[in-house]
Parts: C-alpha cells; sequence; structure tokens
C-alpha cells in the first residue's frame, strides 16, 4: 500500500475562491506524484467546488452515523460520497475537546463510514506528553478498543489509524520519531490482540502532530509510519507539496 499524506485542513481558509486556489496548487504541484496517495479533508462546504483527479482525493473531517433525518446541523456519509469523497476522519482530538464526542459515538460514524464504503481515519492520541496518569498506554488502547468495538476483521482492511498525540497537535512540539515508533509498534500488538497479526501488519498507521517538511520524512524512515495527517503544515502549498514530493521521492 502506498504511503497516505492527509491533509486536515480544519476550519479553514474563509472563502470558496481560497480553497479552490489552494486545491489546484497542491493539484499541480502533485500530479506527477507516484508512490504516495494524497487526500484532502476540506471543511465539509467546499466539497462541492474541488474537482478531485488521479492525483488527490477528497476526504471530509467529520461525519454523522445516522443516514438522513431530524438532524439538524448534521451531514450523512451517503451525502459525503455523493461528493465523491472516500475518506472520513473520526474522533479526531478537536471534536472530542470542543464537540465532546465520546468513543461510542466515534464507533458508531467508523460504522457508518464503513457500511457506505467509504475509509474512516481513526485518530488516537493521548492528551500529555509524558502520557499523564497511567502514561499514553491506557489512552490509546482504550481509544482503538472503544472505536473498533465490534467492527468485524471483514471490515478492518479500509480503517486508517492516525497517531495523533494532542499535546503535538497546533504546538510545533512534534513527537520525536522514535517516540512514534513506539507508539507504532504498541498500537500493532493492540490490533493483533484485537484482531491477528497480518491484519495488524497491514493497517496504516499515520502520524500527525506539527508536522513540517523538515520532520515529515522522520516519521515514515523511522517509526514506520505509513502516513503522515498534516494540519497548518497543509494550508501552505509550497510547504505541504515539497512534504508530499519528500516522500516521494524517498
Ligand atoms: P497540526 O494538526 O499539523 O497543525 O499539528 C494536525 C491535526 O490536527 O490533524
Amino acid at each position: 500500500m502506498k504511503p497516505l499524506i492527509i491533509a486536515n485542513w480544519k476550519m479553514n481558509p474563509q472563502s470558496l475562491t481560497e480553497a479552490k486556489e489552494l486545491f489546484e496548487l497542491v493539484k499541480k504541484g502533485v500530479k506527477d506524484v507516484k508512490k504516495v496517495e494524497v487526500v484532502i479533508c476540506p471543511p465539509f462546504i467546499y466539497l462541492p467546488g474541488l474537482e478531485k483527479d488521479s492525483s488527490l482525493e477528497l476526504g471530509a473531517q467529520d461525519c454523522f452515523w445516522k443516514e438522513s433525518g431530524p438532524f439538524t446541523g448534521a451531514i450523512s456519509v451517503k451525502m459525503l460520497k455523493n461528493l465523491g469523497c472516500q475518506f472520513v476522519i473520526v474522533g479526531h482530538s478537536e471534536r472530542r475537546c470542543h464537540f465532546r464526542e465520546t468513543d461510542l459515538t466515534i464507533n458508531k460514524k467508523i460504522k457508518a463510514v464503513l457500511e457506505n464504503g467509504l475509509r474512516p481515519i481513526l485518530c488516537v492520541g493521548e492528551k500529555e506528553e509524558r502520557g499523564g496518569k497511567g502514561g499514553f498506554s491506557t489512552v490509546i488502547k482504550t481509544q482503538i478498543e472503544k472505536g473498533l468495538k465490534k467492527i468485524p476483521s471483514s471490515q478492518i482492511n479500509d480503517i486508517v489509524l492516525a497517531y495523533e498525540p494532542v499535546w503535538a497537535i497546533g504546538t510545533g512540539k512534534a513527537c520525536k520519531p522514535a517516540q512514534a515508533k513506539v507508539i507504532n509498534l504498541f498500537i500493532r500488538k493492540i490490533i493483533t490482540k484485537l484482531y491477528n497479526r497480518s491484519i495488524a501488519e497491514e493497517l496504516p498507521v499515520l502520524y500527525g502532530g506539527s508536522v513540517n517538511r523538515e520532520n515529515a520524512l522522520g516519521y515514515l524512515k523511522e517509526s514506520g509510519m505509513k502516513g503522515l495527517l498534516v494540519g497548518g503544515a497543509s494550508l501552505k502549498s509550497e510547504e505541504f507539496i515539497g512534504i508530499v514530493r519528500d516522500a516521494d521521492n524517498l
């Protein structure tokens, strides 16, 4: 599987014109990239205005688990599918924190994404740099076990996991590749227990949290990560293109 580099634009930019501009610049910059799969996750409302092509996929930053009905403000997975999305970020720490998402609602969303044939990107990560009480392991283990609850092994191939330590998101204080490697192995151990070793080996685990052009390759080379989830740096076209192209040249 090709490494996945995913841009999470969060609540940016402020107009469709700017979103189109950024998207087209990235599209041009990654046109000839062969060895990396690139996904852009813009705010929902820009999705219909962005024209994906063979070099760039579209993803959403969230979804609701119900198909339709009286759910004011919500967006269903089917709506996202109809707009050409292939991926949905689920359980980002900003959603867990500001929108009170729980492992239970995250699990429902993952199931809805899978049922519609899209690929969920399940985000997990500890809040404090040293993991707080009990270390990083309890938090990550619980988030994975509850997030993937009752998801059969037949559907697991479509799942992407993103390790995003909360303390590293938007802080400029990225996790060291050696530490990310420890957590990557730990995640694979949990998946082996829940499913089996071959599923754990195949499952793409990405790193996210203050990724920039300088540190990006470290996660792919040293930590064994199968890709990156890029926030702030994905809003700067040159930097994001640079990250993708460096990964393509690995
Ligand atoms: P950041 O965000 O790269 O700005 O730290 C990453 C993310 O939240 O996905």
